[in-house]
């Protein structure tokens, strides 16, 4: 088991990470919630019918009384709508202030559930069990909270940060393939930033096997939390160094705004916007060759990514209307070397096109008759 420690005032907290932890959940919780009894469980159908009788059985065993405060699935449902009736069905089973709200899903779920814990009753104790890659390695942990507006994603939200992550690889085993593979770029991002032992391991790990390998898994998603966790506790209102983590996420954003969040999982949009920054890092002089096509490699043997067909104008749209944009200026992560990234606020629109055309080669050559195959690529193919 791996314990991290998330240093945030007033109340730093823990992840625990553990293959098999669903079985042992309840006792865990005794240790950060004594004298507490009631847990409202925020998840949608599907992670409840598979994984809702083991969670149960052990918060019953640690002597909890926990309910179900059941929500739709998808990013449709990250609405504040969702949120106020998730409030009334709390109040309708009796929540006070001390309930303890606890997100038992994906990252929407989570988010949904932490904005919850922030407003309800002006605020109670939320819980993260994660159970997407996605939310295991990067939305459970930092404390942000949010739901969607019709006019854009995230736009509403708190810090909130939870009491305790409880991590369980196993959950993974019934995520949908695409979904997993999607988390892992996340992952892999996460060593670029600060983690070249992260990053080298993924390099070499098959994600098939990967999958069915629940130590390994752990380990993984260690790595990638401790980075998180050290990234949140010296910037936790994200003002600053917490950007890093948007390696990837400037063209990776503007992808899913330009496709209407239809065609790209979010970690996909992210594994192209990265290697995009890579080819902007390159043409900016900023790394080398063996690092470009390292981070390149790497990431296309997650794949496949699905297909890149998007017009450079609506792109370069996309990324000028990013929440990223401080005062008007554009922000990219840029790789320097495995483990060591930085945040450059000057990359010409033409630099930006170039390296938005090149992944769309590059997605080309990845589906030459539109097979959904990664097939091999050389990285001179795209300079
Ligand atoms: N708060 C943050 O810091 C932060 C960071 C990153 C992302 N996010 C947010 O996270 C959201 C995306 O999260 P996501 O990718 O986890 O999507 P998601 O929550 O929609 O989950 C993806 C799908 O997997 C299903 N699922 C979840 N766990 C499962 C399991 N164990 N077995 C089988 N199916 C399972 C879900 O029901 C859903 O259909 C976005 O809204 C994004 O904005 C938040
Ligand atoms: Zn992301």
């Amino acid at each position: 088991m791996s314990r991290v420690t998330i240093s945030v005032s007033p109340h730093p907290y823990e992840a625990l990470i553990e293959a098999g932890l669903i079985e042992r959940v309840g006792a865990r919780l005794r240790e950060v919630l004594s004298g507490r009894d009631r847990l409202f469980v925020i998840a949608v159908a599907l992670v409840r019918r598979k994984w809702g009788k083991q969670l149960m059985a052990s918060l019953s065993e640690a002597g909890f009384k926990a309910q179900w405060a059941e929500m739709p699935d998808g990013e449709r449902s990250k609405k504040l709508a969702t949120v106020e009736q998730l409030a009334e069905r709390l109040v309708r089973l009796g929540a006070d202030r001390d309930a303890v709200v606890v997100a038992f899903g994906g990252g929407v779920v989570g988010d949904v559930a932490g904005m919850l814990g922030s407003l309800y009753m002006r605020g109670v104790d939320v819980v993260q069990i994660p159970t997407t890659v996605l939310a295991q390695v990067d939305a459970s942990i930092g404390g942000k909270t949010g739901v969607n507006l019709r006019s854009g994603k995230n736009l509403l939200g708190t810090f909130h940060q939870p009491r305790a992550v409880l991590i369980d690889p196993q959950i993974l085993s019934t995520l949908r393939e695409r979904e997993f593979r999607a988390g892992l770029y996340e992952v892999l991002k996460c060593g670029v930033i600060g983690r070249p032992e992260l990053f080298s391991r993924l390099e070499r790990t098959e994600v098939g096997k990967l999958r069915r390998d629940p130590a390994a898994l752990e380990w993984f998603i260690a790595e990638a939390v401790k980075l998180k966790a050290e990234i949140v506790a010296a910037d936790e209102r994200e003002d600053g160094l917490r950007r890093v983590l948007n390696f990837g996420h400037t063209v990776g954003h503007a992808l899913e705004t330009a496709t209407g969040y239809q065609r790209f999982l979010h970690g996909e949009a992210v594994g192209w916007g990265m290697i995009a920054a890579v080819h902007v890092s390159r043409a900016m002089g900023r790394c080398n060759e063996l690092t470009a096509r390292r981070i390149t490699e790497a990431t296309l043997a997650l794949g496949p990514l699905p297909r890149m067909e998007v017009r450079d104008r609506e792109i370069l749209r996309a990324i000028q209307g990013d929440k990223k944009v401080r005062r008007g200026v554009v922000h990219f992560v840029l790789p320097r070397e495995i483990g060591k990234v930085e945040i450059v606020g000057n990359v010409p629109d033409d630099v930006v096109v170039a390296a938005v055309d090149e992944i769309k080669r590059l997605s080309k050559n990845q589906y030459p008759q539109r097979a959904h195959k990664v097939v091999e690529f050389r990285f001179e193919q795209i300079k």
